[in-house]
């Protein structure tokens, strides 16, 4: 099967008023084609800054990061600018939506340097925020909504471009449980019928059992990892892998 991302002893140092911070300290990571990956970890072990290298959104310190074999390290502005617009979808934990425009319109945009004609770009908008049970509210504003719903049209706006790689910083973190289902779901399909990748962070092992593979991550280390492909007893195995991060 074909990896669509690796990381080779990644690493990410951030300065701070003369204090190095090492929020990512060795990561080598392989990502199949078609896989749904869930990051779990306390607060600050470097999940998001791992998230962001993975995406071409930051660079790291040291190692590298390949996206189906290309070094991100080689391509200039323009290519990465152009693989996030074409090939990856965030959802980020800030959900940064754009406040200018409606919730129908920050879906829409995304898909504008696509070349996909209007119809069908309203068609998706329209069908991803009925999903998300967003259909009542595609003319507000962000500011209008609640974190939850800010949440969902982040995981829309996502999905929008069909992308093969979705990256999700805690996609259900702000939602009551059958939504969060919902969005789950629907991360689960897309790897499954459309051979898209998700790798999604999250605290929520609930959320975590949706996943093919689950990574512990902690002080920017990988510190334990377990397939739930076949596994029956999700639960137990995610418990194990909990007694672990808690060692
Ligand atoms: N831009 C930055 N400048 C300085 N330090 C940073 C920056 N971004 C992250 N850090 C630091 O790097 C470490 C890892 O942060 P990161 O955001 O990756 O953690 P996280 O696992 O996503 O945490 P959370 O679960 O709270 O979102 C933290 O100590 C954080 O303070
Ligand atoms: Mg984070």
């Amino acid at each position: 099967m074909n990896m669509i991302v690796e990381t080779k002893n990644v690493t990410k140092t951030f300065g701070m008023n003369g204090i190095a911070v090492e929020a990512v300290r060795g990561i080598d990571l392989q990502v199949r084609e078609g896989e749904f990956v869930a990051i779990v970890g306390p607060s600050g072990s470097g999940k998001s800054s791992l998230l962001h290298l993975i995406g071409a959104m930051d660079h790291p310190t040291s190692g590298e990061v390949f996206f189906r074999e290309r070094p991100l390290s080689r391509m200039n502005d323009g290519a990465r600018t152009d693989l996030r617009a074409r090939e990856i979808g965030f959802i980020f934990q800030t959900f940064n939506l754009l406040p200018m425009l409606n919730v129908f319109e920050n879906v829409e945009v995304v898909m504008r340097f696509g070349g996909l004609a209007k119809r069908e770009r309203i068609q998706r908008t329209e069908s991803l925020l009925k999903t998300v049970g967003l259909a009542e509210r595609m003319r507000h504003l962000p500011n209008r909504l609640s974190g939850g719903e800010r949440q969902r049209v982040a995981v829309a706006r996502a999905l929008a471009n069909q992308p093969a790689l979705v990256l999700a910083d805690e996609p259900t973190g702000n939602l009551d449980s059958t939504t969060g289902t919902g969005i789950l779901e629907l991360l689960r399909e897309i790897c499954n019928s459309r051979k898209q990748t998700v790798i999604m962070v999250t605290h929520d092992f609930r959320a975590a059992s949706y996943a093919d593979r689950v990574l512990v991550l902690r002080d920017g280390r990988i510190r334990g990892e377990a397939g739930l492909k076949g596994v029956t007893d999700t639960h137990k195995t995610l418990n194990q892998l909990l007694e672990l991060e808690l060692e």
